[in-house]
């Protein structure tokens, strides 16, 4: 059976009940040595993290070399896997220390929201989960997803794990794809930026980071059997290139390659990939793990680059990386120098980011401090997408109000598989489909509902589950006020079959907005979705997966607590019919079926570079989002600044309250020739009070003006005249200016 199905069916046996978050065993940590134990002058702290690799791999023997490269999962899968002592129940992973030379041990977690429970640990971690990475890139604020990385890393840490594996910074190729909310969107310079800047706050914590799924894994349909097939140009100048600028920003000190294969190799065992692009190319210094069941080979993925094998005794057809090893090391198939440089690159990672300096130890979490961090994440994440005649923010004064659907009278929905993070308080919703992997399907115990009701004790709140489309056009009718809760729960291994809202819920919004028009819709989605009643509603508020303290969060916005001020990452597209592929390819239920999936039809062209180079009307366009107040852009300027071209404007905010803006920079080549007519170039939030103003400069990333030069192996960017388009959406542009550029060469590695 399929490995990862395998890993499904196991789970089936094994959900258990939620538990107290105490970790059933832990690990002693110790303080930083002060100085290098006789004998051992790799565990000296002054030294840098390659002169003490070197060292350390000097004194290792081969086995403790090999201990090193092949890891085990970590939680249960009874009766079929029963995790290895050592590893932390219920986690993600585990590759065991060298005690001897003061390695610890390897303790992964997933991921991107917080930390995640694996399998049938008898007790999950009840735990802080950030908004969805869609929600949190649609801040467009990186401080604040800096701020949110320290804090899931921080609960790692606590939690007694010293290997996070987040962040995903995959572009959404496929609005679909069930993995987007993971994700950081749609645009390179925006995932990477974000994506970036919670892996460098992850890494605060002194843990390693990984990034992932490198690469060009963007739909989970046929995930493990997919060719992404693509060229290189391409690729360097879309999905490589967010990799590159969240690893400028973030330095992480592991990649995870993918399961899909890429131009016919797997990701795993893709020289292109892993040693010519990440290796050569940008020069990474750190270790290549492979995503859990992704490993197909033992000589041909390490020689390509591969590092360490992840979890290969639960999900891989063979130990490649244990004894497969071996044997190849002694036919000479795997050179010594190879294993030396593996191990020589993890050990150095667990160097440079201080998890052998600073051992993790498991300590007490402050869930509410916590819970805080991801409530601001979530209400800046929030985008209201249409606010007629300014029905928002809501006037609570006395009245009846409906609140309709998303199980809102209880909680919040979340995102499923290996990402999924276990609140504190249980599920709000209990006995949902899936009820096994990729489930079990969560609703955070944070009430919307019951916010709103704190808020406005004099009105009268009345809650229908949506279900009957006739109950709800009768409550509609009798409310001033209605309230429609949609959600379309997206999940790890399974894209959805359509960007419609399920379980009948546009039928349901439909009838509300015919009862009564004053109708406002939330929506709990993992990505797009499309909105046939979008017409008739006053208002439509995008909450993502709002993450634990979602409820507070979205009664916050609705209110005008906080401005809303999230800007969208990604297109919201008027049907399937507009996307470069109407029609997913492969086949859900034949997932060891091998296909191709050509991401040559749209190129580099992703996201709103395929509306705009075809055309094509969106439903929403990429940065598009309201804001209770009103802005206006002013003077903008374009310069020459030691040979970056640079941009400046006026932001003011011209409305009557405070509140926050993303004011966009796109640029455009007068000459043409690039993937699409114009590319994101630069971004800033602002915060302003009600008449203030703000000049905001830019400068532009050389390689968002550039195009890729096989020849040259490099950059080039075109001499000529480039206009610079200033405006709050892709689609909203309210400045122009000419620029003149340089003929420029940029080097193919990572800029610093
Ligand atoms: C996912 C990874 C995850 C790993 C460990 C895989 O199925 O693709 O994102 O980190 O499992 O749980």
């Amino acid at each position: 059976m399929n490995s990862r199905l395998w890993r499904a069916s196991a789970l089936a046996l094994t959900i258990a009940a939620l538990g107290a978050p105490a970790l059933a065993q832990g690990h002693a940590g110790h303080g930083a040595p002060a100085a290098a134990p006789a004998g051992q002058p790799w565990l000296d702290p002054k030294l840098d993290a390659d002169a003490r690799a070197d060292l350390v791999v000097k004194a290792m023997t081969q086995d403790e070399k090999l201990t090193l490269v092949y890891g085990y999962f970590g939680a249960d899968m009874k009766p079929k896997y029963t995790r290895i002592e050592g590893s932390l129940p219920g986690s993600a992973g585990y590759v065991p220390g060298l005690p001897r030379l003061g390695i610890p041990a390897q303790f992964e977690t997933d991921a991107g929201i917080g930390v995640a429970t694996q399998g049938s640990a008898a007790q999950f971690r009840e735990r802080t989960a950030l908004p969805s990475g869609m929600a949190t890139t649609a801040t467009w604020n990186p401080a604040l997803a800096q701020k949110g990385g320290a804090m899931i890393g921080k609960e790692a840490r606590d939690s007694g794990f010293n290997v996070m594996l987040a962040g995903g910074v995959n572009l959404v190729r496929e609005p679909r794809n069930g993995r987007n909310f993971e994700y950081g969107g749609e645009d390179p310079l925006l995932a990477g930026v974000m994506v970036g800047a919670q892996i460098k706050g992850i890494q605060s914590n002194n843990i390693v980071s990984t990034i992932k799924h490198y690469a060009l894994n963007a739909q989970e349909t046929g995930r493990f059997a997919v060719d992404s097939k693509i060229g290189d140009a391409d690729a360097r100048t879309s999905d490589l290139l967010a990799f590159q600028i969240a690893m400028e920003a973030s330095d992480p000190h592991s990649v995870m390659c993918a399961y899909n294969r890429v131009n016919g190799h797997y990701a795993c065992e893709n020289d292109w990939l892993l040693n010519k692009v990440l290796k050569q190319d940008w020069g990474y210094k750190g270790y290549v793990m492979s995503d859990w069941g992704a490993v197909h080979s033992g000589a041909k993925s390490v020689n390509a680059g591969l590092d360490q094998e992840s979890a290969g005794d639960a999900f891989d057809k063979q130990p490649f990386l244990a004894s497969v090893l071996k044997a190849d090391l002694a036919s000479g198939a795997v050179s010594q120098a190879r294993l030396d440089d593996m191990a020589r690159r993890i050990v150095r990672s667990l160097f440079a980011s201080g998890a052998v300096d600073h051992p993790v130890k498991i300590a007490p979490i402050d869930l509410v401090a916590n819970g805080k961090v991801s409530q601001a994440d979530a209400e800046e994440g929030m985008v209201l997408l249409k606010n007629d005649r300014d029905v928002l923010p809501l006037a609570l004064k006395a009245q009846k109000i409906a609140v309709i659907g998303a199980y809102a009278d209880v909680g919040v929905l979340s995102g499923g598989g290996s990402s999924q993070v276990y609140p504190a308080g249980g599920r709000a919703v209990q006995g949902l489909e899936p009820k096994t992997w990729p489930g079990p399907v969560i609703y955070y115990p944070s009430s919307p509902l019951k916010a709103l009701q704190a808020r406005a004790p004099q009105a009268k709140f009345t809650y229908n589950d949506g279900k009957d489309a006739a109950a709800v056009a009768r409550l509609a009718a009798e409310s001033d006020l209605v309230i429609v809760f949609a959600d379309q729960w997206t999940t790890e291994s399974e894209d959805v079959a359509s960007l419609a809202l399920p379980k009948n819920q546009d039928a349901a919004i439909a009838a509300a907005a015919k009862a009564n028009k004053n109708t406002i819709v939330v929506l709990e989605t993992g990505g797009p979705v499309t909105m046939p009643w979008l017409k008739d509603v006053r208002a439509v508020l995008q909450a993502w997966f709002p993450g634990t303290s979602g409820g507070e969060a979205i009664a916050r916005v609705l209110t005008g607590e906080v401005d809303a001020s999230g800007r969208l990452p990604v297109t919201f597209p008027a049907s399937e019919a507009q996307l470069p592929r109407p029609t997913l390819d492969g086949d859900p239920k034949k997932p060891d079926e091998l296909f191709a999936v050509d991401y040559s039809i749209e190129g580099a062209a992703v996201g709103y570079k395929w509306f705009d180079k075809k055309g094509l009307t969106p439903l929403f366009p990429f940065g598009h989002g309201l804001s209770y107040t009103s802005f206006a852009y002013s003077d903008l300027k374009t310069s020459n600044e030691g040979g970056r071209l640079t941009v400046a404007f006026k932001v003011t905010n011209t409305g009557k309250r405070a509140g926050k803006d993303v004011p966009q920079v796109y640029v455009s080549p007068k000459a043409g020739g690039w993937e699409a007519p114009r590319r994101l170039a630069g971004f800033q939030k602002v915060d302003l009070a009600p008449g203030a103003s703000k000049t905001v400069t830019l400068t532009v990333d050389p390689r968002l003006l550039a195009t890729w030069d096989e020849g040259a192996h490099g950059w080039k960017v075109a001499a000529g005249d480039y206009e610079v388009q200033l405006g709050s959406s892709s689609a909203a542009i309210t400045a122009r200016a000419s620029a003149s550029v340089a003929a420029q060469s940029v080097p193919v590695g990572l800029l610093k």
